[in-house]
């Protein structure tokens, strides 16, 4: 073995000197041990001075290693960075699924599916990557919100999910203050707050209360989507039936159960879009960009260190060999990792038990246009909305008569097309649609069939753990677990969708690189008011 990493040592050693990065938000930020370095002068031990191991290859995990690879372009700072998956495949809850099993066929997202513009990391990633972006919700013409026995409220007219807060009937339903009001929240609350996470002015936060504290969401975590809502004077039938539909659509969870900054995403809906082919492709290109080391079908047992002064080091599932690191990042959901911690003399952090919504996904090709009209109560020349979304609102008024929907979202999301955009036709000579189904429990081959009239043709189901169960709080896992071991999954409670977790990673690669290497992601920021396209991480 060669000793260049001996030289690399030394580098940290003058990149501390040299550079200190801008100050962090810090809360509880206790005193960051000293540099260290390894005790004995083994080649083989300094090696893992500069060695970055990081747990999960999903959004997280592999925006971690992309943000690493671009402080390493920046600042020469010498980092090897290997990435761990218990999965065969890159993306984790972001994957697709290939209809009838076809190659040739357009691929399904069966997990993580739309970002929009807002989302600056991803838009920024797709743009620089050469992705085409798809429109979520243009193909649909009407979106129903269904509460068990009869349609709250049906609308028509295409982009359903961007423009559902100018929709006529919406407007005529629930008067104009109703959507007025949410727009005027949703911007001040949540757009503006989070946009200036991208702004040359970011800093690293070493909590997730800071953060919330610094974006004022304190307050907002804190309380329900529905009691938000009502503070601030908003139609409450407007909240129960059509934001409802949405929070569910979304997170699986009801207006007065789900805290308002998840809530309030639920809303933020400017230009959904997805990735032809796939979003997980965002997270192959991050891995690729980065030239980390990948290793897949590679579960991590445990990650452990004798004293403060060791590496950590980290076993993975059938091999009796341990690596070693400087630092390690947790990028998968603590107690789903089941990784064993062992530090005897530095004390971990309680990672408090954070239960996840169980969904059950459903996607289907039916050659039927509508779902069942007879299903859903309507007379039959009625054809059923092609989006239907749901609220409990009848079982929360009356508990008696009401019935809770068997689902949470059923939508019609496309004909089944070629890659190529040709549309495919069955053996009878017949398109087919493709259909997307939540719901919290399996749904049945019977059921199916009532709901498609018997016309089904490929059917996958697959259970996930999508996001935690998002109960108003004000207390957030640890981002730090302790010196070197940092989590980027804690910042789920607070928000769990695609973009955020590329933010949480950026933050916990600028704590790693400040604490470590003496550097960080962005040691020097534009003075002069950006322009609008600057995106922090990217442009610094
Ligand atoms: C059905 C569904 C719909 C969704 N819809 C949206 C949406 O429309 N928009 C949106 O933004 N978000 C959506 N989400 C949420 C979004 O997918 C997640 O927030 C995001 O993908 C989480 O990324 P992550 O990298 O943090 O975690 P994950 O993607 O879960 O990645 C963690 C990785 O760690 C690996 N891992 C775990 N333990 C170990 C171990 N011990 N050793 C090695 N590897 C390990 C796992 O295999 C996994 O690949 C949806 C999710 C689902 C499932
Ligand atoms: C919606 O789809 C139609 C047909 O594919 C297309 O002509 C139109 O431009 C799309 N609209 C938007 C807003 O993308
Ligand atoms: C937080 O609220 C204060 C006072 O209302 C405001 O000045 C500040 O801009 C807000 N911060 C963010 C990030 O929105
Ligand atoms: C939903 O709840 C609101 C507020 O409680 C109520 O005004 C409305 O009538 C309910 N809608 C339905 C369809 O039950
Ligand atoms: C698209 O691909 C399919 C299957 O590969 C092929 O049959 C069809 O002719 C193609 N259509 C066009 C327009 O290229």
């Amino acid at each position: 073995m060669r000793c260049t990493s001996c030289l690399a040592a030394l580098t940290l050693l003058l990149n501390s000197v040299l550079a200190l990065p801008p100050d962090d938000f810090v809360l509880n930020h206790e005193a960051q041990a000293a540099l260290l370095l390894p005790k004995s002068n083994h080649c083989e031990t300094a090696s893992a001075s500069n060695r970055v191991a990081i747990i999960g290859a999903g959004a997280a995990g592999s925006s971690a290693a992309f943000w690493i690879a671009k402080a390493q372009e920046r600042y020469g700072i010498d980092v090897e960075v290997d990435v761990y998956d218990k999965n065969g495949y890159i993306g984790g809850r972001s994957t697709v699924v290939q209809p009838y099993g076809m190659p040739e066929l357009d691929p399904i997202e069966l997990g993580g599916t739309v970002f929009v513009e807002a989302n600056k990391n991803l838009w920024r990633a797709t743009d620089e990557f050469g992705f085409e972006r798809v429109p979520y919700d243009n193909a649909s013409d009407t979106v129903g919100i269904w509460d068990g026995r009869e349609f709250a409220l049906t609308i028509g007219g295409p982009s359903w999910y961007s423009d559902i807060l100018t929709k006529a009937k919406v407007i005529f339903k629930y008067g104009i203050q109703a959507p007025l009001r949410t727009q005027k929240i949703l911007k001040r609350d949540l757009i503006d707050p989070i946009l200036s996470l991208y702004a040359p002015t970011a800093r690293r936060f070493r909590s997730i209360e800071a953060l919330a504290l610094h974006l004022n969401w304190t307050a907002l975590a804190g309380k329900t989507m529905a009691e938000h809502m009502d503070l601030n004077g908003i139609n409450p039938a407007w909240t129960r039936e059509m934001v409802e539909g949405v929070t569910r659509f979304n997170y699986a969870q009801n207006v007065d159960r789900i805290h308002a900054v998840e809530g309030l995403v639920s809303l933020a809906a400017a230009r959904p879009s997805s990735v032809k082919g796939g979003n997980h492709q965002i997270f192959e290109r991050f891995l690729a960009e980065s030239k980390a080391t990948l290793f897949l079908d590679t579960a991590v047992e445990s990650v452990s260190r004798a004293s403060p002064l060791e590496p950590w080091l980290v076993k993975t599932k059938g091999s009796d060999d341990e690596r070693a690191y400087r630092a390690v990042i947790l990028a998968a959901p603590f107690h789903q990792a089941n990784i064993a911690i062992s530090s005897p003399e530095l004390p971990i952090a309680t990672v408090p038990e954070q239960p996840y919504v169980h969904l059950h996904v459903t996607l289907l090709t039916t050659s039927s246009p509508h779902a069942s009209s007879a299903y859903f109560n309507l007379p039959l020349e009625t054809p059923a909305p092609e989006i239907i979304l749901t609220t409990s609102n009848a079982t929360r008024n009356n508990l008696a008569t009401g019935q809770e929907p068997a689902f949470n979202m059923l939508s019609y999301l496309t004909q089944l097309r070629y890659r190529n955009g040709t549309v495919w036709l069955n053996a009878n000579g017949q398109p087919e649609w493709v259909v997307k189904i939540f719901s919290n429990s399996a749904i049945s081959d019977d059921v199916l069939r009532e709901l498609f009239d018997g016309k089904l043709g490929w059917v996958v189901r697959k259970e996930w753990d999508p996001y935690p169960v998002l109960p108003p709080t004000t207390e957030f896992p640890p981002v730090e677990l302790a010196d070197g071991l940092y989590y980027v999954n804690a910042f789920e409670p607070l928000i769990s969708t695609l973009e955020t977790e590329t933010l949480a990673s950026r933050n916990v690669v600028d704590l790693l690189l400040h604490d470590h290497f003496r550097t960080g992601l962005c040691m020097t920021h534009t003075l002069d008011a950006p322009p609008d396209s600057f995106v922090y991480g990217w442009d610094c």
